[in-house]
């Protein structure tokens, strides 16, 4: 008997302690201990929906989901975001999230003074106008290698991974711009180049490059102008500082942009008639793809904008609580818990963007035909407020000169029947890529 009432209290504990959760909007189903291990098994291959669907049924957007002890706290409303991501600001840190080894002392991973001290140096780089010239002829001139690639295969019906083909000109882009260096990798015998591969080389060439830097004043590439810079000390940058900073920015630019235009293109291949709209607007300025004519692009800048909504390559994104905090919709957050905002589900959010969430439409974006931005506390893809991605117009720029290029001249079909899912890791890649055939218009 006795036993029965200890049972009975407990199931008692349990079930309350469910329906306080939900009143606190709080509503993912846990086992005790467990938490949500079981049902995150479960769903494994496709955790940011999983995720979505908490959300989407949460009144706030909030889903607190936990492992034992392990705590994470899911948000998706944008004032939320806004108060982790800028009035809490120094309350919701990186602490190293990432892997240091490769990482370093690197802006993606660094807090504090000394993530200060990078923003502001690479703040300065990003806004130069002799990098921006650099990066659009380096973004033009890998596009048009891309397009040349697609040539050779155009109109045999033969099949490529489209995906691997953008992870290969973002690297080459990306070594012209960063290192002034181009690795080829988008040569036509296609060489094996997998990024784990490619990431060592170039940590390694980084290294290599810096020895012979005082020789190249005349340069323009990241590497070269970081090379010019000097600390808060008036010191050269370290070796060690260098290759942390060339590093972050390949992992940060190079997967991210590549992958956008992998999902782009599955997009337009489910929407044609997206693809139809866009060829009457670009055409006119195929061949003169400037930086100001690309500025002028508003339907394929809707158009990507529309792709990293629903598929941000940065699906998710945790910062850890300093100190205790309570977030705007009364969710309680202890000292070194996690909060993250899921881009992926906010972005499908109906809450957000209305009942037609769910739909690729980019004229969500445009009023009267002009790009119309929207909340970086919203659109969370490139994150915002102090720490918003510092990439996020030198992407736009090397996805628009390239779709604008691509769709011009080609019709790229995607192979029915594939199996296009994501998988889940730090970027949101097409698993097993997309495979297309390419014919010249
Ligand atoms: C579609 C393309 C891109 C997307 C969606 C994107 C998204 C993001 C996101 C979500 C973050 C925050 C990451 C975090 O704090 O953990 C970030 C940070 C950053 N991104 Fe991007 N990014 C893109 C392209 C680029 C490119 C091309 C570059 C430059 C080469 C770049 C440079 C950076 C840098 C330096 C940061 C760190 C900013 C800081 O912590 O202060 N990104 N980006």
């Amino acid at each position: 008997m006795k036993l029965r009432s200890i049972a009975g209290m407990c199931v008692f504990v349990y079930l309350w302690r469910d329906r306080w959760r939900q009143r606190n909007q709080l509503v993912s189903k846990t086992w005790p201990y467990f938490g949500n291990l079981f049902e995150m098994r479960t769903n494994a291959a496709r955790l940011y929906d999983w995720v979505y669907e908490y959300m989407s049924k949460s009144p706030t957007g909030t889903v607190e989901v936990s492992i034992g002890t392990l705590r994470a706290i899911m948000v998706g409303r944008p004032d939320i975001v806004e108060h982790i991501l800028k009035t809490r600001f120094n309350n919701y840190i990186k602490a190293r999230a990432m892997s240091h080894e490769i990482l370093g002392t690197g802006i993606l991973n660094a807090d504090g003074d000394v993530w200060k001290q990078h923003r502001k140096l690479a703040s300065y780089e990003f806004s130069s106008i002799k990098l921006r010239e650099v990066s659009t002829e380096a973004y033009r001139e890998l596009a048009l290698r891309l397009l040349t690639f697609l040539d050779t295969v155009a109109d045999s019906h033969k099949q490529v991974d489209i995906q691997d083909l953008f992870l290969r000109m973002t690297m080459d882009a990306f070594c012209k711009i960063g290192f002034g260096v181009d690795q080829h990798t988008l040569s036509p015998d296609l060489p094996e180049a997998k990024f784990a591969n490619a990431f060592d080389k170039l940590a390694e060439l980084s290294i290599q490059l810096s020895n012979r830097s005082v020789l190249n004043n005349d340069k323009h590439d990241l590497l070269s102008r970081f090379l010019s810079s000097k600390d808060q000390n008036g010191e050269p940058l370290s070796d060690k500082v260098l290759r942390d900073a060339t590093v972050n920015f390949l992992l940060a630019g190079r997967d991210t942009t590549a992958l956008t235009l992998g999902w782009f293109m599955y997009l337009l291949s489910c929407n044609p008639e997206v693809a139809q709209k866009g060829t009457r607007n670009f055409s006119n300025f195929a061949n003169s793809l400037t930086f100001d004519a690309l500025g002028k692009l508003h339907y394929i800048h809707a158009t990507l904008s529309e792709s990293l909504r629903l598929y941000p390559p940065i699906p998710w994104d945790g910062k850890f609580a300093v100190d205790d905090d309570v977030l705007p919709d009364g969710t309680i957050v202890k000292r070194g818990e996690v909060v993250v905002y899921v881009q992926y589900a906010m972005g499908r959010m109906e809450l957000l963007w209305g009942p037609d969430a769910s739909q690729f439409r980019p004229e969500r974006w445009l009023k009267d035909n002009v790009y119309q931005p929207e909340s970086p506390f919203k659109f969370s893809a490139f994150q915002a407020g102090p720490r918003i991605c510092l990439g996020k117009d030198t992407a736009y720029l090397q996805m628009k000169m390239t779709a604008a290029l691509l769709i011009r001249f080609f019709r790229i079909q995607v192979v029915p029947n594939q199996d296009v899912a994501y998988r889940v890791s730090l970027v949101l890649a097409i698993r097993d890529g997309l495979q297309v055939t390419v014919q010249r218009r």
